[in-house]
């Protein structure tokens, strides 16, 4: 079953085997992009739940230009197969290229619906956002990620700098 988690510092193992897993393969909805540089060792795991928790604290306003955004684990069992992230609004660079929800599933673990199902519970996650309208968008070439969205509901809208864009109503 494909279930989101919070990223919880007792599950360093499980993170390690998936982070392995990726090896330097995208990682879309981790946070990764928040570090210099993300390395399957402690210190890229102690900083990536920091710096994804503060990207979660609706009590604190974002820096200048970003938005919150929570971040999920997904996972099967015992094991992290992948990661989610769900922005709570959309900035100009997030309405035309990124979107409301990011995702990555590692190499290990694909073709096996994990995506399908947790785009489905990223989206349910936006719903209690007050988010009423998800949208989600993948590079042109990117046919599994386009797939992932279309059997979710996503409805084509247009193709802008090479991000196909869709809408998911929550
Ligand atoms: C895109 C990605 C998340 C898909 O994960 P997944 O768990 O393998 O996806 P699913 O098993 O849910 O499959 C979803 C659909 O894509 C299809 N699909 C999956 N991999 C495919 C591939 N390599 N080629 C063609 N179709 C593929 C599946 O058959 C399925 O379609 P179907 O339901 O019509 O049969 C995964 O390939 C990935 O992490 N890629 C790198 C990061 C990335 O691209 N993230 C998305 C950024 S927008």
């Amino acid at each position: 079953m494909t279930t989101l988690a919070l990223p919880s510092p007792d599950r360093y193992d499980a993170w390690l085997a998936c982070v392995r897993d990726f090896g330097d393969g995208p990682t879309d909805g981790s946070g990764a992009w928040m570090l210099p540089e993300l390395r399957p060792d402690r210190a890229s795991f102690d900083a990536l739940l920091a710096a994804t928790a503060a990207e979660a604290d609706t009590a604190v306003p974002p820096p200048q230009g970003k938005v919150h955004s929570d971040y999920w684990w997904v996972t099967e069992g015992s094991a992290v197969v992948g990661f989610l992230a769900v922005r709570h609004a959309l900035n100009d660079f997030l309405l035309r290229q990124g979107g409301h929800i990011g995702y990555s599933i590692a190499p290990s673990y694909r073709r096996r619906g994990h995506a399908t199902r947790a785009l489905a519970l990223g989206v349910a996650r936006a719903r209690e956002l007050g988010i009423a309208r998800v949208l989600v968008t993948c590079s042109e070439d990117n046919v599994a990620s386009a797939r992932t969205i279309e059997r979710n509901g996503g409805v084509f809208e247009d193709v802008r700098e090479g991000k196909r864009r869709y809408w998911i109503e929550a």
